[in-house]
C-alpha cells in the first residue's frame, strides 16, 4: 500500500519533470551543443571561461547570457572593436564575426552561461572606502552588489577580472567603447566612466567592486 502511494507520487513527479523538460527544450538553447564551438574561444578566454590576462581576454564564465549575446552582436555590427587604437577589441571582433549562425550563437551563449562562475583573483589595489563612495552612482544600474541589472542593460561587475574593468572604464573615457551613436548601452555607460576623473579614482572603485565578490 505504502509502496503504491509512493509509486504514484514519483510517477506524477516524473510526468511533471518531463513536461518541464519538453517545454524548456522548446525554448532553451542547447548548452551541450555549444561546447564544440567554444573550443575556439577557449584559446583566449580559457577552457572554463576563467579569463586569461596574458591574452587580454576577460573571464566570461557565468556571464549573463543576454550580455554575452549583446557584446557578440556589438562586435559583429561594428559598434565595438572598430575604434582606432582599440587593439584588444580588434582581436575579439573577428571571433564574433565567425559566429554567423543564430542557432550556433544561442548554443554558445547557453554553454558560456553554464560554465562555473568562479570569481577571478584580484590584481588591483585601491582605497576601498573612497571606491565605495564613488560606486554609489554605479549602483543605480549595476546593482548595489554589482551583480548586474538586466532591466538597465548593465552587466555584473563583481567577480570580473579587475584589470579588465579598469581597461573598459578607460576605453569608455578614451572613446574606444560607446563611440557609436547606435550603441545605446555603450552610450549610457560612457558618461558614467567620466565621473572617475583619475587613475586613482578608477582603482578605488574597482577595489571596492573586488570587495563585493
Ligand atoms: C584571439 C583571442 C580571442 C578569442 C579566440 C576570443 N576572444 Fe573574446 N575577447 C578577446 C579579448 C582580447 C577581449 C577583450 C576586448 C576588449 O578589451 O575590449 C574579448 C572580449 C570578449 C567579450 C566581451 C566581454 C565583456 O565583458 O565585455 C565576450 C562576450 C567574448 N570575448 C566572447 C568570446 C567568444 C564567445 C569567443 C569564441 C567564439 C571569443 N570571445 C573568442 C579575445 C578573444
Ligand atoms: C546609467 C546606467 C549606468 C551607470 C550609472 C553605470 N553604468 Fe556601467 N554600464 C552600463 C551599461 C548599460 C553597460 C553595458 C554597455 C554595453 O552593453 O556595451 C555598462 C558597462 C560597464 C562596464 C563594462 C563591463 C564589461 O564586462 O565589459 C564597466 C567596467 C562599467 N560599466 C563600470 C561602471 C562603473 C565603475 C560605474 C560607476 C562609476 C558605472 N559603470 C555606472 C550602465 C551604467
Amino acid at each position: 500500500m505504502r509502496n503504491r502511494t509512493l509509486g504514484r507520487r514519483s510517477l506524477a513527479g516524473l510526468v511533471c519533470l518531463l513536461a518541464g523538460l519538453v517545454s524548456a527544450g522548446a525554448l532553451a538553447a542547447d548548452a551541450a551543443a555549444g561546447k564544440a564551438p567554444y573550443a575556439v574561444c577557449a584559446a583566449c578566454h580559457g577552457q572554463q571561461g576563467e579569463g586569461n590576462m596574458a591574452m587580454n581576454a576577460p573571464k566570461i564564465a557565468g556571464m549573463e547570457g543576454w550580455y554575452v549575446r549583446r557584446q557578440i552582436e556589438a562586435f559583429q555590427q561594428g559598434l565595438r572593436g572598430t575604434a582606432n587604437g582599440d587593439a584588444y577589441g580588434m582581436q575579439m571582433r573577428p571571433m564574433a564575426m565567425a559566429v554567423t549562425d543564430p542557432t550556433a550563437l544561442d548554443n554558445l551563449v547557453a554553454y558560456i552561461e553554464s560554465l562555473p562562475d568562479v570569481p577571478s583573483q584580484p590584481t588591483i589595489e585601491g582605497d576601498v572606502a573612497a571606491g565605495q563612495a564613488a560606486y554609489a552612482v554605479c549602483a543605480a544600474c549595476h546593482g548595489p552588489e554589482a551583480g548586474g541589472m538586466e532591466q538597465m542593460g548593465a552587466p555584473a561587475l563583481a567577480g570580473q577580472d579587475d584589470w579588465y574593468l579598469v581597461r573598459q572604464i578607460k576605453n569608455y573615457q578614451q572613446g574606444l567603447r560607446g563611440y557609436d551613436p547606435k550603441d545605446i548601452y555603450g552610450n549610457q555607460m560612457k558618461p558614467m566612466a567620466s565621473t572617475l576623473t583619475s587613475d586613482k579614482a578608477i582603482h578605488d572603485v574597482v577595489a571596492y567592486i573586488n570587495s563585493l565578490r
